[in-house]
């Protein structure tokens, strides 16, 4: 099954994507044993649907070592072509440190030679601490190798609002800003969404299912404990549950959920999806994939097939409406990442 034109958009004049990011966190160890094997042919069956963008991090695991594997062997395959339309979005995380230029190029080329291309695609920059400023040094080497061509876009990630704003106004060229946006998790809304609007950058929104969470596995079952938790990423998302309300509050909305999936024809995991990717300001969800051990390939696919009217939306809000507010809790995009 291919996916239909919608699937696609450009995030800026060169970057054609795919609306639905493979998200590649998954293959860093705390998501079940990834063979590797089976994760290259897994890429490729992603790829052959339809499902062309990736997203990764200069510390998932071994993923940009899989990104030149995968590379390497679809030129051997004559899959140039296809090859071509693929998109790699690495991330690079330092620790907080006095930022060099060689610093950052270092970073940036070790990128390079991990994933096996002379330019990267886009390059995704997080900060630790707003506190140390050698954030500004870092934005501004990274921008210099986006204008020497050896960053094609450049990016940010878990940045809140104000610290999007000074980039901005400092005249830094980002396309976009990678931040949790889910049912559960609306803080994009209160300022990002507005400042996104303005400037003419868009989101990539993680966090999505919250981590499977959100799908019909949970509907109607009891409250998992720690160890029936067994990604990092259920781990992560349950935290945010119980600070968004409770299991009670959830369990209603998996039920909300799965009546407007019975409705379309779908299931909960397309309907929470689709809510996010029907946001204007948001370009793309990027949806973890445990390459090799599970796949959902078909199923995203769905996420195409239909749209949410006002009687849906007005479901979700009905129920969205009586939970806690966490931009109140925990404060802007990423600010989790920095209390
Ligand atoms: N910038 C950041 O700080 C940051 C933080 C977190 C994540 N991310 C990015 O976002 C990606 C997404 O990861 P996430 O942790 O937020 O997870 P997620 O996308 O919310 O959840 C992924 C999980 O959902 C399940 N799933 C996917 N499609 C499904 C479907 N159609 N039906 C039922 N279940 C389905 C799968 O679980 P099973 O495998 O168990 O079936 C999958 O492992 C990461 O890989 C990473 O690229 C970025």
């Amino acid at each position: 099954m291919k996916l239909p034109s919608e699937s696609r958009t450009n995030l800026n004049q060169n970057l054609k994507i795919c609306r639905i990011l493979n998200g590649m966190w998954q293959v860093s160890g705390a998501h079940g044993h990834i063979n590797k094997e089976q994760a290259i042919k897994s890429m490729e069956r992603h790829i052959d649907h339809g499902f062309i963008t990736w997203d990764l991090a200069d510390h998932y695991g071994p993923a940009e070592d899989y990104v030149k594997i995968l590379r390497e062997f679809m030129i051997k395959q004559k899959k140039e072509e296809i090859l071509k339309e693929v998109r790699f979005f690495t991330k690079w995380v330092p620790r907080p440190q006095k930022i060099t230029r060689e610093i950052v190029e270092e970073a940036i080329n070790i990128s390079r030679r991990r994933m096996g291309m002379d330019v990267l695609d886009m390059v995704q920059f997080h900060w630790w601490d707003y506190q140390d400023k050698n954030y500004l040094k870092a934005i501004e080497f990274l921008d210099d190798l986006r204008q020497e061509g050896i960053i094609a876009s450049l990016g940010l990630t878990n940045f809140d609002t104000e610290h999007v704003k000074e980039f901005l106004n400092m005249g830094i060229n980002v396309v976009s800003n990678q931040v949790q946006y889910s049912l559960i998790d609306r803080r994009p809304e209160t300022y990002m969404a507005d400042l996104c609007e303005k400037y003419g950058i868009k989101l990539l929104a993680y966090g999505t299912l919250c981590g499977g969470l959100l799908t019909e596995r949970y509907l109607g079952k009891a409250e998992p404990n720690r160890q029936q938790l067994n990604t990092a990423s259920l781990y992560k998302y349950k935290n945010m549950i119980d600070r968004w309300g409770d299991w009670n509050l959830f369990q209603k909305m998996l039920k909300t959920l799965k009546n407007i999936a019975n409705k379309h024809n779908v299931s909960i995991a397309n309907v929470a999806v689709r809510y996010i990717l029907e946001k204007p300001i948001v370009v793309g969800a990027i949806i973890g994939v445990r390459l090799g051990l599970s796949e959902h390939i078909k199923e995203n696919s769905r996420i195409f097939s239909f749209s949410l009217d006002q009687e849906d939306i007005q479901k979700i809000e009905t129920i969205s409406s009586k939970s806690n507010d966490l931009f109140q809790i925990i404060g802007d995009c990423g600010d989790e990442y920095r209390s």
